[in-house]
């Protein structure tokens, strides 16, 4: 099972200058309690946003330099294709990112977990259209705001037809 998981805004915003565009730490626990102890695939940009590698998951780096130089413990390959060669088949793989490598997988990808952020924002990283000939919503969860989040935010999983 190959899984896209992202959080985007109301116009499928991911990003801005390499960073995210909001903080909320309901979202951060949902992503570390799915993917903790899987494969994770991610494009270098978004390897680089993180200050260190996340623990407890294998990193797929993908990028087309021949000579990057990763920590040790990632795996880096040059083509989605191969990312997802190198993981294992009896588990869900995730692909966390960005917008150029959801773009890219979101044809390949069986499901996806977006968090769906209640809020316009301006970016320059974008998640693309869910097709909902292709896709179905199977599961949805509405997170208010609240003290520790500013905005509100629901938990979509969408299964491809
Ligand atoms: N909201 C969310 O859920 C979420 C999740 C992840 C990331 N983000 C945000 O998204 C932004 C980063 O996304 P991005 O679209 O700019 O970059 P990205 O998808 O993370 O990485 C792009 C890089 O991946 C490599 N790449 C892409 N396609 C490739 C291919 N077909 N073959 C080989 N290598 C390929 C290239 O690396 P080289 O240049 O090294 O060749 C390219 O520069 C940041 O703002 C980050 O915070 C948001």
């Amino acid at each position: 099972m190959i899984t896209l998981i992202a959080a985007a805004g109301q116009k499928n915003e991911l990003g801005k200058d390499n960073d995210l565009l909001w903080h909320l730490p309901d979202d951060f626990k949902r992503f570390k309690s799915l993917t903790t102890g899987h494969y994770i695939i991610m494009g270098r940009k978004t390897f680089e946003s993180f200050p260190k590698p996340l623990p407890n998951r294998t990193h797929v780096i993908i990028t087309r330099s021949e000579n990057y130089q990763a920590p040790d413990g990632c795996i880096v390959v040059n083509n989605i294709a191969k990312a997802i060669e190198t993981c294992p088949k009896n588990e869900t793989t995730f692909i966390i990112g960005g917008g150029e490598i959801y773009k890219q997988s979101i044809e390949t990808a069986d499901c996806i977990e977006l968090t769906r952020v209640h809020h316009t924002f301006e970016a320059d990283t974008f998640f693309p259209e869910i097709d909902l000939d292709k896709w179905e919503l199977t599961k949805s969860e509405f997170h208010d705001m609240d003290e520790k989040h500013k905005y509100s935010f629901t938990f979509e999983t969408y299964l491809k037809k």
